[in-house]
């Protein structure tokens, strides 16, 4: 279940992004991918996902080479993925929003969508109201659960706290501790934040004007020397 980044370079037109990145998402870990707002982030992800082309690199998972495989190909082989800024069709009601991504999946598994509300239950009784009347932290839930409905071995968490309410923070915080220490899912979470980095990390890297500038293990985040690679 390991993803496994080498030398990627990303460019949206003549202006380049990443610059050589190196990655390593082992099985069961949960690796958080830090730094400053526009250091490129979720531009990672998105090649990582085939949102975006990569212009030099490999990216494989489970041994596998995703380059040739389009975004819901890569859904597929078991990465799971939430954008920054929580996508949801606002349109539809919540229980709607799930409904068709497990049909886009072409899957009937309930349980997996029974899961996902234990997970959070404040959605339970918002089944009905649709996704655009959500506030912002309920969204971000709801796209969460989006991402577990297909069951994925790993799921990419594009700074999923980021403008939200203080109390629904520490809700989807202890989502994404049991998603990883209960369930064992791999997840690479982007997060700007030392604190929540601290509680939450296995390993981290810190990306810099679209580099790799450092990475470590969770007690590597002492270091103050990080402090200014990152908005503490
Ligand atoms: N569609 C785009 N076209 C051109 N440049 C882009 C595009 N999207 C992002 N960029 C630029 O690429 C760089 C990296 O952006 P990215 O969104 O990956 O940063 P980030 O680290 O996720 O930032 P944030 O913390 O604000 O989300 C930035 O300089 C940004 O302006
Ligand atoms: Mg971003």
């Amino acid at each position: 279940m390991t993803l496994v980044v080498q030398g990627l370079d990303v460019a949206y037109g003549r202006a380049q992004v990443l610059f050589g990145v190196d990655l390593h998402a082992p099985a069961g870990e949960l690796v958080c991918v830090m730094g400053r707002n526009g250091v490129g982030k979720s531009t990672l992800l998105k090649a990582i996902m085939g949102v975006l082309p990569a212009r030099a690199g490999t990216i494989t998972f489970e041994g596998e080479d995703l380059s040739r495989l389009k975004t819901h190909e890569r859904v597929r082989r078991g990465l799971g993925y939430v954008p920054q800024g929580h996508e949801t069709f606002p349109q539809l009601t919540v229980a709607e929003n799930l409904q068709v991504t497990l049909e886009a999946a072409r899957s009937a598994d309930r349980a997996a969508l029974d899961e996902a509300l234990d997970l959070f239950p404040a959605l339970r009784g918002l089944l009905k109201r649709r996704a655009g009347f959500l506030s912002g932290g309920q969204q971000q839930q709801l796209a969460m659960a989006r991402a577990l409905v297909t069951r994925p071995r790993m799921l990419l968490l594009d700074e999923p706290t980021e403008g939200i309410q203080p109390s629904i923070i520490v809700e989807i915080e202890e989502a994404i501790a049991r998603l990883h220490t209960e369930a064992g899912l791999a997840i690479l979470l982007i997060e700007q934040y030392l604190d929540t980095a601290l509680r939450l990390a296995d390993e981290f890297v810190i990306l810099d004007a679209g580099e790799v500038v450092r990475s470590g293990n969770r007690s590597d985040l002492h270091d103050e020397s990080l402090h200014q690679l990152l908005s503490v």
